[in-house]
């Protein structure tokens, strides 16, 4: 039989029981409210012609996600002596890219590849120039932080000083209360996901040529752009082979889309050996994959703002759009002026074809009309902290 004490002190743990069964209750439904509003609260803005990006991107951004990401992207603290941030090599008036054929790190070192330009990779299946298995954009954006090959903003091993730096400053915590009100400080989760909600938030697809050719404004663009567009799209030149649909390239992932389309290719721009190889520190996909096929193979590149990323290719090794035209693709591949002639490696599409000075000028202005005004001086994509604060420019 329970003594009325015992019974009493079993009471008493019940109810207290109880109280911390209800609590876990209301902490766990206020948890997934808050995630679910966050999950719930971004929606790509794109025209009704463009797909929405697939879902579990917009799921993992938020507003707050992105103005936290943009002040991580123009922040010198993300570099170990506080000189690059970002943007010192993907500048907004360029389309994120840099002007020049590779960037020197903070120590240094020169940089392996061009810098490629970030809008509309929300549509973009995989990620870098020649990394088929890189996917995620979190992921993607610790390379320039952390990597080592080569050192970019070099904070390999100091974590935990970036974090406690970024904890240690007022507005950067404020951005991260609302972005992550779960989190008390920063860590690898808020730092990524800031970074990839601001990138994937980089959309371009006003530019003259949608408007001619998606919005039907028959103004939008020049005569000798339309003349261009025609070159461009003819089975001879073949380009559209590789460059076409949404970002005129053959990748592309949406919400509609169950499998991505995948394209990398060997343009022929390199033949050292008589069997195509590339320069041993680029040799492109196989890099990654190990197979000898893939030697060469690159991530066919968006042409949107193309007019703005010069110098082209994974390299930096072609200065000007009218050298892409005339000294790559018209001759098969650049390798074919070189000792060992066509790489026998290339694409099939790169067949060479014959063009006049006139017929260049006019695909150079139509890969012009690609260009989107817009995106150079949205606000919502700028350096938070340019006004006055000189040693917060790149
Ligand atoms: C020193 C110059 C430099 C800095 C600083 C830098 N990047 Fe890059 N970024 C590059 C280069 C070069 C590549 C291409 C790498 C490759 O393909 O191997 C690249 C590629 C990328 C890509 C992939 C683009 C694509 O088309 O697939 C993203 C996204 C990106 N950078 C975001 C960032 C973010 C975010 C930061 C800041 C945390 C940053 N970068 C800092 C030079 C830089
Ligand atoms: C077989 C597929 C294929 C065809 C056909 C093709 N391209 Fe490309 N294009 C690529 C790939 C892949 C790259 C990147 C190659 C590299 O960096 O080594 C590229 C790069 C480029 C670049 C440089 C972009 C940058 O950001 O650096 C331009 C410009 C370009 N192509 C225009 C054209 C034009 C114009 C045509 C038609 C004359 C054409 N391409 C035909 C696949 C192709």
């Amino acid at each position: 039989m329970l003594s009325p004490r015992a019974f009493s002190s079993r009471h008493r743990a019940l109810v207290a029981t109880s109280i911390a069964i209800a609590l876990l209750l209301l902490t766990f439904v206020a948890v997934k409210l808050l995630t679910r509003t966050s999950e719930l609260a971004y929606r790509f803005v794109v025209p009704a012609w463009a797909p929405q990006p697939p879902r579990e991107i917009a799921q993992a951004m938020s507003p707050a996600r992105i103005e936290l990401g943009r002040h991580l992207f123009y922040s010198p603290k993300l570099s170990v002596d506080g000189t690059m941030s970002c943007a010192s090599c993907h500048q907004q008036r360029r389309a994120f890219t840099d002007g020049e054929v590779v960037h020197v790190g903070v120590h240094g070192e020169p940089g392996l590849r061009n810098v490629p330009s970030l809008t509309n990779l929300a549509w973009m299946p995989t990620l870098n120039w020649a990394n088929p298995k890189l996917k995620a954009l979190e992921n993607q954006v610790r390379i320039p932080i952390f990597g080592e090959n080569p050192t970019e903003m070099g904070m390999h091993g100091r974590e935990g000083a970036l974090f406690a730096a970024l904890d240690a400053d007022p507005k950067m915590m404020a951005l991260l209360r609302s972005a992550y009100p779960a989190k008390s400080g920063f860590d690898i989760e808020a730092l990524t996901g800031g970074l990839a909600a601001f990138v994937h938030s980089m959309t371009s697809f006003n530019s003259p040529f949608d408007r001619y050719f998606r919005e039907h404004d028959s103004n939008a663009v020049s005569a000798s752009a339309l003349r261009g567009m025609k070159l461009f799209y003819t089975d001879e030149i073949g380009c559209r082979h590789c460059h076409d649909g949404l970002n005129f390239t053959d990748n592309l992932q949406s919400a509609d889309k169950v499998k991505p389309e995948i394209g990398f290719h060997n343009t022929g721009l390199y033949n050292e050996d008589g069997k195509g190889a590339y320069p041993k520190r680029n040799p492109g996909a196989r890099e990654i994959t190990g197979l000898p096929r893939d030697e060469g193979r690159f991530r066919t590149p968006s042409l949107r703002n193309v007019a703005l990323t010069a110098p082209y290719m994974h390299d930096g090794s072609i200065a000007t759009l009218r050298e892409v035209i005339r000294g790559h693709y018209a001759i098969a591949g650049r390798a074919a002026k070189g000792p060992h002639g066509a790489s026998p490696l290339r694409d099939p599409h790169v067949t060479g074809f014959t063009v006049s000075d006139a017929d260049v000028d006019d695909m150079v202005a139509f890969l012009e009309s690609l260009t989107d005004q817009s995106l150079l001086d949205r606000p919502s994509l700028s350096d938070p902290f340019a006004s006055g604060k000189k040693d917060h420019k790149p």
